[in-house]
């Protein structure tokens, strides 16, 4: 039986990995431990908050003491590493809870494992940390190439710089200390539960509402995207399989303009709710503003390892996750209707109190 802590388990992806393990899993425990920053969203799980294998604690990977008392009270084996600070844009106008989270509180939870896994006479062969990092830190490409594991670190924005020495720390636990660790490397993901103030979801609840369509720069920028399922199949797939001490990157093999983006969805609302109401298609809406500081022109994988070595590979095309994703919000207004108002962030306190 695998004993799970999952950080920032109420994010998009994290919120996405916990439903998945615990469909995968029949037999774990899992512990979501999550500080429900503006980005984390305890409604996201709350088709399964009552599952009996589940428990959420609100709390901070920055505090140790917390830390070392989940490890002891619940003997995690088994670390997903999600919590971050994760918006570009956010590191830019205020990176220090970037250094703080990313940073300090990998650290710290880098330090709670040690301590509990490798203590005297412990058994730690069962043990996995796995960093659940982003191919951001590799930094930019030109037209062609991808970003392997070897790719040399080039990060350029306060967060893929936060991110970048994280997997430094993280790999350091694993040659210094001998830290039964893993690392996932991914692109671009989108899917259910995406916090809309990033591109496809804001681009989505914006076209919907007939309001414009902000593009950075001309548009041009190219991200690989990948269905977040299919990202949360890997980082399973990495945990249960994976060899100690390695990185595995993963990606989508979608590789698209960030303009490709906007204007795919703005057909897709145009075919599935109709035209706006004065009869314009949304693609009108669209505005071109100034570039984002530091834009990373194109960032590509190859994710040939973790086919190669693990056998996973996407299941979900973009076309047909796109769809996924738009017939998801269409079908779920409450839950963007609460995340653009704040409302959503009474949700924890009214359904548990505060504990
Ligand atoms: N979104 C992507 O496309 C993408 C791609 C590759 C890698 N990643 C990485 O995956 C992870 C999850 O990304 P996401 O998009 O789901 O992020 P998110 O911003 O949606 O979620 C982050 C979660 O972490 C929690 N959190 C933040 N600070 C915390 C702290 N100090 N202590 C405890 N919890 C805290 C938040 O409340 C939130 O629930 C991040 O590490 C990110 O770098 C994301």
């Amino acid at each position: 039986m695998k004993r799970l802590l999952v950080t920032g388990g109420c994010g998009f992806i994290g919120s996405n990995f916990v439903r998945l393990a615990l469909q995968q899993l029949p037999d774990c425990r899992l512990v979501n431990l999550d500080k429900l920053t503006y980005a984390g969203n305890h409604e996201n799980l709350k088709d399964i908050a009552n599952d009996p294998r589940y428990r959420f604690v609100k709390g901070d990977i920055t505090d140790g003491t917390l830390l070392e008392k989940l490890f002891a009270e619940e003997q995690i084996d088994t670390v997903i590493h999600f919590a971050a600070e994760s918006h570009v844009d956010r590191s830019i106008t205020g990176p220090a809870e970037f250094i703080q989270t990313n940073i300090v509180g990998t650290f710290t939870l880098l330090e709670a494992a040690r301590k509990y896994w490798l203590a005297d006479n412990k058994d730690s062969s069962q043990c996995r940390f796995l960093h659940v990092s982003t191919d951001e830190v590799y930094g930019s490409l030109g037209d062609t190439g991808y970003f392997t594991e070897e790719t040399p670190y080039d990060p350029r924005s306060p967060y893929s710089s936060s991110k970048a020495s994280s997997d430094h720390l993280v790999n350091a636990y694993f040659h210094t200390y001998g830290l039964p660790i893993l690392m996932t490397n991914c692109s671009n993901n989108y899917g259910p539960y995406h916090f809309p103030e990033k591109l496809i979801p804001l681009i989505l609840n914006n076209a919907l509402n007939g309001k414009d369509l902000p593009v950075y720069g001309d548009g041009k920028n190219v991200r690989d995207w990948l269905y977040v399922v299919d990202h949360c199949e890997a980082i399973l797939t990495v945990v249960l399989n994976g060899t100690i001490g390695e990185t595995y990157n993963v990606g989508g093999n979608n590789e698209k303009q960030n303009i490709e983006i906007v204007t795919t969805i703005c057909d897709l609302l145009d075919q599935k709710v109709g035209l706006l109401p004065d009869g314009e298609a949304r693609r009108t809406l669209i505005r071109y503003v100034t570039d984002r500081p530091g834009h990373d022109r194109r960032y590509a994988i190859d994710a040939s390892k973790i086919k190669k070595e693990l056998g996973w590979s996407p299941a979900v095309t973009f076309e047909e996750g796109i769809l996924k994703t738009v017939d998801w919000y269409l079908d779920n207004p409450e839950w963007i209707s609460a995340v653009l108002d704040g409302s959503y962030q009474n949700y924890y306190e009214e359904m548990y109190g505060n504990r």
